[in-house]
């Protein structure tokens, strides 16, 4: 009988329930087998009850069609009891406390920072040594930069991974690693992990099997005999290493065919429309959740699913995966969070988040706009932007940051831009010259990343402090351009630490570290200008802090460092900063952007002016912005009252607080 004959609708959410029972008896002969604790048997299943529906629904519309797909649903279930049995019984609390209060990362004492566990400690034991360095800051939330076994040589930052249950000899082990995670916790920090999931590194032991030539797992990836199917996948897509490899795909001599490498060669995408790569990787992430991590960040969301004829980028499928993975996770360690990272459009970051799918999302649309602002001194793209951008659903929150270890892309929206009289493609142009120093009076010291020539095409590579102006004005040995790049630093840390969301530090911001020129010298990072932002940490610089050696050149860190500190430390103390929520207010000065904080009956104002020049704002604003007559900044502690205009400094961030 022909297949559309058969097109009555089912009924899903009968056959889900006939499925379930279904399959109950195979789980609870594991669960016997297993001999786990009634109690964790219990939770599963009590959410396995709650989440079911949806998980079923999702996997169904993934691999409904396949002729094995109960099979597979099966041995989904069962990787979910095995995860849950090996879950420790502190973080199975953890997970009962977090169902308990779902926002649990919101508060104002959230504040993160990302690291190299090479650069910052060289392995994880020495890192256990620096928690009180993290406390001193103010941080409760730490990404460690991905830590797990990679290939040798290239390994794109840790990001082509060999072995999911391996940490990287040189960095420690899978002891050392849950060692790590329980003292931070005690210490109330939260660790954060990458899932690198779109990919495996070509010497995976999956990717081994499929070059030696074994069919099941050839099907984990995307090989073709030739060139007829990449050619047509490449008619839409786009490349995202341009300068390192041309297409989408490599030529992989032993096997004598193409795979599909989005990133870089020796990166295997991985062929998600194969339930048996679902389950494996459900496996892995359980197995990295159970180490302790609080929050996965997503890698590369965004090229997960693929489809001829689209740009594979973003797909509907994309998002389903995502969801079903958060299902699984809801049932088996629900105190964990998942972070998108998808640096994409603005419309489609936005499609990650949600509490079904990612809680967090890096907020790459405020990055970009921020840097825009700062270049143009005009906060018009960045307030319109914000406008219609920044507001998230229930229980989801930004994570906002400034700099992190990948390169600076211009992902603003075209029609945010020409609204505004601005043409897109001209402005990222003026943008790429900025900030690579071209521009006349640039004070910017960053270097192009994967320029392609054919399209105009450029990201942007550099650390804060250099692209901030602070390199420039070092070179220039001038006092006051180097007073101005440390308020241009503190400018933008004052809006990340203020906007709503969880601020994200990309560790050396707190000491002003300066590009480093020197991953030239190494052939595994030449070919990347992104290693001139990810220099290694500087002990002295604290040495220098605290006062015992002195080089001479350590005021300004010295500065940057306790400002950083301070602002930290201030928005503890500020319960308005908590949540999510924010309100911009009209300064009818383009230099100046102002929103309003407001949490549980708190207030804060943020007012901040993006020129070097001297801006006045009408203290009436502030006064129908809800703060009464008297108020004060508690940055500079400075008191004022709505009768009056209020003076802005260049530069000048201002949190204001009733009085
Ligand atoms: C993400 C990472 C980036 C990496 C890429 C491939 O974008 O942040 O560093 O190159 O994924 O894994
Ligand atoms: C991915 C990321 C993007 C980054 C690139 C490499 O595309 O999403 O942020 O530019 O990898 O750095």
């Amino acid at each position: 009988m022909p297949q559309n004959d058969t097109t009555l609708p089912r009924d899903l959410d009968f056959e889900a329930e006939l499925t379930l029972r279904r399959l109950k008896p195979r789980l609870a002969a594991l669960w016997n087998e297993l001999e786990v604790a009634e109690v964790t048997r219990r939770r599963f299943e009590q959410r396995l009850e709650h989440y079911w529906n949806d998980l079923f629904h999702g996997l169904f519309a993934l691999y409904g069609q396949r002729y094995d797909f109960f099979y597979h649903l099966e041995q989904i279930l069962l990787s979910g009891v095995r995860g849950i049995a090996s879950r420790p019984e502190d973080l199975q609390e953890i997970d009962e406390h977090r169902v308990n209060d779902p926002g649990w990362y919101q508060s104002q004492d959230m504040v993160g920072g990302a690291l190299y566990v090479d650069l910052f400690s060289e392995n994880l034991c020495n890192l256990r040594n620096h928690i009180h360095y993290f406390k001193e800051l103010g941080l409760s939330y730490l990404h460690l930069m991905p830590l797990f076994a990679v290939r040798p040589g290239d390994n794109d930052g840790g990001y082509a991974i060999s072995n999911y249950r391996s940490v990287d000899p040189r960095l420690g082990t899978i002891d050392d690693l849950k060692l790590l995670a329980s003292e931070l916790r005690a210490e109330g920090i939260s660790l954060v992990l990458d899932f690198v999931f779109n990919h495996t590194a070509d010497d995976h032991d999956w990717a081994q099997r499929a070059q030696a030539g074994d069919k099941e797992y050839q099907q984990f990836y995307y090989i073709f005999p030739d060139r007829t199917v990449p050619d047509q996948y490449e008619r839409t897509l786009r490349e995202i290493f341009p300068t390192v490899r041309r297409g989408n795909f490599t030529w992989h001599d032993g096997m004598g065919q193409w795979v599909w490498t989005t990133f870089n060669s020796f990166q295997w995408d991985l062929n998600y429309s194969n339930p048996a790569v679902f389950r494996s990787m459900l496996e892995e992430l359980i197995f990295i959740a159970n180490t302790g991590v609080d929050i996965l960040r997503l890698d590369a969301v965004a090229f997960i699913w693929k489809r001829m004829g689209t740009n594979c980028e973003n797909l509907p499928q994309a998002h389903t995966l995502i969801r079903a993975y958060n299902s699984l996770v809801r049932i088996i360690a629900p105190g964990l969070l998942f972070k998108s990272e998808a640096i994409v459009h603005p419309d489609d970051v936005v499609k990650y988040i949600g509490e079904h799918e990612c809680q967090l999302s890096y907020n790459p649309t405020l990055m970009a706009l921020l840097w825009e602002s700062l270049a143009t001194r005009n906060v018009r793209l960045l307030t319109r932007s914000l406008s219609h951008r920044h507001a998230l659903p229930r229980n989801t929150a930004w994570v906002n940051y400034l700099r992190c270890h990948d390169d600076i892309g211009w992902t603003f929206d075209n029609a945010d831009a020409e609204a505004l009289g601005i043409n897109a493609y001209d402005h990222r142009q003026f943008l790429n010259e900025f900030y690579t120093g071209q521009f006349p009076g640039s004070f910017a010291r960053g270097v192009p990343f994967q320029h392609n020539l054919e399209t105009g095409d450029m990201r942007i590579s550099g650390t804060m402090a250099s692209l901030a102006g602070l390199e420039y004005a070092i070179e220039k040995n001038d006092e006051q351009l180097m007073d101005e790049a440390v308020r241009r630093i503190m400018l933008l840390h004052g809006v990340t630490l203020s906007i709503g969301g969880i601020p994200l530090l990309y560790l050396g911001e707190e000491w002003g570290q300066l590009n480093d020129y020197d991953f030239v010298k190494d052939p595994a990072k030449s070919g990347d200008t992104r290693w001139i932002h990810r220099p290694k940490m500087k002990w002295e610089y604290l040495e220098e802090l605290n006062g015992l050696i002195n080089t001479g050149q350590g005021t300004i860190r010295t500065r940057i460092f306790k400002s950083l500190q301070k602002l930290i430390a201030l928005r503890h103390t500020l319960p308005a900063l908590a949540g999510q929520s924010m309100e911009l207010i009209d300064t009818e000065n383009e230099h100046v952007l102002a929103f309003a904080r407001i949490h549980e009956g708190n207030r804060v104002i943020v007012v901040a002016n993006f020129s070097e020049y001297p801006q006045s704002f009408s203290g009436n604003k502030l006064r129908t912005a809800g703060l009464g007559r008297f108020f004060e900044d508690v940055i500079a502690a400075k008191s004022y009252s709505t009768s009056e205009g209020i003076q802005l400094a260049g530069y000048q961030i201002l949190w204001l607080i009733r009085t």
